[in-house]
C-alpha cells in the first residue's frame, strides 16, 4: 500500500523571504565593518585607532554569531518541512520513539540536541533582569529541560534567582520547585510569574501563598491539555529560604533534573572591587557592560563566602541534592571560571571543582556543555605583553548524573571485588593517572 502524505502543500515563501532578508542584512553589515577596517588599516595610527579597530572586529564576531543562529534556524525549518512531509507510518514510528525515550524525544531530535557548544540560547533581556544582575536565559533552561526530562517530571533549582528554571518548567508541562534566599528576588519572581504579559500561561493557573512559599498550579477545569492529550495539571513552587533546608521541601528520589547556577563564592564582590580599583580608566570597565552586583549582605548568602569556605558549604548541599534526585536523574550546574589574579594562574577552574564536589557527593561526571557568550561580551586585553591568555567568554554547564539503581548495584558489586568506584579512579595512583602525570613512561 502506498504511504499517504499527511500534508500535501506547504508554503515556504514566507520562511525563505524572511531568512533571505536577514542574510542580506548581515551580509551588508559585515561588508560595512570590513570596509571600516580596511580604511582604518590604511591610515593606521596605533594610539588613535586601536579602540575603533577593536570595536569593528567585535562587531564582526557578533554578526558571525547571528549568522550561526540563522544556520540553526534553517536546520529547524528543514525539520519543519520534513515533519510536514511525513507519512502516517513515519509519524507512528516517531510516536513509538517518543514513548520509548526517557525525555520523549525522537532519535532525530536527540541527535539534533547533542551539540556541546551552544551559541544560540540568548533570550531578550528585560529591565527586571538588571534588578538581579546574574540570571541565565530562559532558552537555556528550556533546552536543558527538553533534553533531560519529559512532561510531568519534577525540575529543581536550589538557587532560583528570579525563577527562570521554574518558569520554563511551568511553561513546558513539568513540575518545578525553586528555593531562593533573598526576599526581594522571591517577590520579583512572583511579580514575573503573575504578570500575564511575562507568563501568558498564568491565565490558566491558580495561585496560592502560605508561610514562606507560593504554588502556581495549572487549572484542570480549563481543560488545558498537553501535547500527549493528557490533561496537564502541573505545578511549580517557590520557597523563600536557605537551600541548605532543601530536604524539607523535596522527597527522596523525586527530582528528574536539577538546573542551577550557584552564587560564585565572593567572586562578584572581588570583580567589583577590582573594576573600581584597578580598571578605573581601562577598557575593561568601559566595555564589559556588566550588570552583576552582590545578591545580599546575608551571612547565609553563599555569595559572601571566600572560595574555600564556599566549596565547603556547597558539599553538603550537593549531598542533599543527590538524595532528592531520582536514580538516573541529572544535575546541571551552570558556572563560569574566575579570573584569578592572586595565585599566578589565569583562571580558577570553578567548573572542575563543581565536577569534583559532585563526584564526592556520589554523582557520576556525565557531560560538559560550553555556552559560548562571545556574542554578548567584548574582548579585553589580558596579560599583555608578557603572558598570553584568552578571554573566557563562555560558561560551563557541568552535567552530573545519579547512577541508576542497577548501576549502583554493579558499582557496589565491583567495589566488593576490590574494583574502585568510577569516581575514585582518577584520584588514586592508577596507571592511567600516572601516565597523565608523566610519572610512568610508555613502553
Ligand atoms: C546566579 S544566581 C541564580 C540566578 C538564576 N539562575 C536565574 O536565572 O534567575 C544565584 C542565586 O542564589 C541565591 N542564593 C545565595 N545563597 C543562597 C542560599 N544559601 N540559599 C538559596 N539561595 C541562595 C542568590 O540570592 C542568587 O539569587
Amino acid at each position: 500500500m502506498e504511504a499517504k502524505s499527511k500534508v500535501k502543500e506547504i508554503n515556504l515563501f514566507p520562511y525563505v523571504e524572511k531568512i533571505g532578508r536577514e542574510f542580506d542584512a548581515y551580509k551588508n553589515s559585515l561588508e560595512k565593518e570590513l570596509k571600516k577596517l580596511e580604511q582604518l588599516i590604511h591610515k593606521f595610527n596605533p594610539s588613535l585607532e586601536y579602540k575603533e579597530q577593536r570595536k569593528s572586529v567585535e562587531n564582526m564576531f557578533k554578526i558571525q554569531g547571528k549568522i550561526n543562529n540563522l544556520k540553526l534556524r534553517l536546520e529547524e525549518i528543514k525539520q519543519e518541512i520534513q515533519m510536514a512531509e511525513k507519512t502516517e507510518e513515519e509519524i507512528e514510528k516517531e510516536n513509538q520513539q517518543r514513548q520509548n525515550t526517557f525525555n520523549g524525544m525522537t532519535a532525530r531530535e536527540w541527535t539534533l540536541h547533542s551539540r556541546n557548544v551552544w551559541n544560540d540560547v540568548s533570550s531578550p533581556r528585560k529591565d527586571y533582569h538588571k534588578e538581579h544582575g546574574a540570571v541565565f536565559p530562559l532558552k537555556l533552561a528550556e533546552r536543558l529541560i527538553k533534553m533531560y526530562s519529559r512532561e510531568g517530571d519534577l525540575i529543581f533549582d536550589p538557587f532560583s534567582g528570579i525563577g527562570t528554571t521554574i518558569k520554563a518548567a511551568l511553561e513546558m508541562n513539568r513540575n518545578g520547585v525553586g528555593i531562593e534566599l533573598n526576599p526581594s528576588f522571591y517577590e520579583l519572581t512572583k511579580r514575573i510569574l503573575l504578570d500575564p504579559k511575562e507568563t501568558p500561561i498564568i491565565d490558566s493557573c491558580i495561585f496560592s501563598e502560605e508561610n514562606n512559599g507560593f504554588t502556581i498550579q495549572k487549572n484542570n477545569a480549563n481543560d488545558l491539555f498537553s501535547l500527549d492529550g493528557i490533561p496537564s495539571n502541573n505545578y511549580i513552587k517557590l520557597f523563600n529560604d536557605d537551600c541548605r533546608n532543601l530536604t524539607n521541601y523535596l522527597e527522596a528520589d523525586s527530582v528528574q533534573v536539577l538546573i542551577t547556577s550557584p552564587p560564585y563564592a565572593d567572586f562578584i564582590r572581588k570583580s567589583i572591587e577590582d573594576r573600581e580599583k584597578v580598571h578605573k580608566t581601562s577598557l575593561i570597565k568601559l566595555n564589559n557592560n556588566s550588570t552583576v552586583k552582590p545578591y545580599s549582605d546575608s551571612h547565609l548568602d553563599l555569595g559572601n563566602l571566600p572560595y574555600d569556605e564556599f566549596l565547603e558549604a556547597l558539599l553538603p548541599i550537593m549531598e542533599d541534592t543527590y538524595k532528592v534526585i531520582k536514580p538516573g536523574g541529572y544535575a546541571i550546574w551552570v558556572v563560569k571560571d574566575y579570573k584569578d589574579k592572586e595565585n599566578f594562574t589565569s583562571y580558577l577552574d570553578f567548573h572542575t571543582d563543581i565536577a569534583n564536589l559532585g563526584k564526592k557527593a556520589g554523582f557520576l561526571y556525565h557531560d560538559l556543555i560550553i555556552w559560548d557568550q562571545n556574542e554578548q561580551r567584548s574582548l579585553v586585553l589580558l596579560g599583555y605583553p608578557s603572558k598570553f591568555h584568552t578571554n573566557q567568554n563562555c560558561s560551563f554547564l557541568v552535567v552530573l548524573r545519579k547512577p541508576t539503581t542497577d548501576e549502583m548495584k554493579q558499582i557496589r558489586k565491583k567495589e566488593k571485588r576490590g574494583i574502585e568506584h568510577p569516581n575514585d579512579r582518577h584520584q588514586s595512583n592508577t596507571k592511567s593517572q600516572n601516565i597523565r602525570r608523566g610519572i610512568l613512561k610508555h613502553n
